[in-house]
């Protein structure tokens, strides 16, 4: 005895079922995206050793800003033809390879460089835009480096600036950096530094 089933329509079970019908459409999308894209692909966090929890790391260092002296490691570089007029300095460019120490005296042991640049970015107050990295060459951060990028307003007791990235140790990083004038000086400003960060 015949059984009738029901006539089967393969471009109806994919057309009319959603579910098919999305996976069907990303499938193509992916192939698509694949042949055309062949210098990017998706891989797993894995493959980078990314599968396990974040950590949050603390760093604390003293940073040395020295504008004048033998020793000068900050140096202006460019500024605009009102700056020396300006009473917030904008529009001059300073560029800085700033030792960082693990205590505010400079003689004590240098943990790494604050190696970058700053703009006076403010006509209203002494408004920093920083743009620099860390460059750490003490115990296990040594060879890594994070990178800065925010504003300081140097006049506040504290100034907060994001870090956006990092490499070596800090691959992945992700975090904020506090800063607060420890002492100054007309030649020296010392200024502590709170990192903190999250990488693998
Ligand atoms: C310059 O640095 C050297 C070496 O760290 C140090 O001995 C000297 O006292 C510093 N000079 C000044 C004026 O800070
Ligand atoms: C940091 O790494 C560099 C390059 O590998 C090495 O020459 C230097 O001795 C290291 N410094 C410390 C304090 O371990
Ligand atoms: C970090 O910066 C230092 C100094 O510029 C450099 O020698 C080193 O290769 C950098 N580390 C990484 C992991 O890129």
């Amino acid at each position: 005895m015949a059984i009738s089933l029901p006539k089967f329509h393969p471009s109806s079970l994919i057309y009319q079922h959603p579910f098919i019908f999305i996976i069907t459409i990303s499938f193509l999308c992916n192939f698509t995206t694949a042949e055309t894209h062949s210098f990017g692909r998706i891989i797993s966090p894995s493959t980078l050793g990314l599968n396990k929890p974040q950590k949050l790391s603390h760093l604390r260092f003293y940073f040395h800003d020295i504008v004048d002296g033998p020793n000068q490691s900050a140096f202006r570089v460019a500024a605009a033809p009102s700056t020396n007029n300006s009473p917030t300095g904008f529009g001059a460019v300073v560029v800085m390879d700033d030792a960082l120490t693990e205590l505010p005296e400079m003689g004590s042991k240098v943990v790494g460089r604050a190696q970058g640049m700053y703009a006076l970015a403010s006509r209203s107050e002494v408004g920093l835009l920083m743009v620099l990295n860390f460059a750490f060459t003490e115990g296990k951060y040594n060879g890594s480096n994070l990178s800065v990028l925010g504003r300081n307003a140097a006049n506040s007791a504290v100034r907060e600036m994001p870090v956006v990235g990092g490499s070596g140790l800090f691959r992945f990083a992700n975090g904020y950096a506090q800063a607060r004038t420890h002492h100054s000086t007309t030649v020296e400003d010392v200024v502590e530094y709170n990192v903190f960060v999250f990488h693998y």
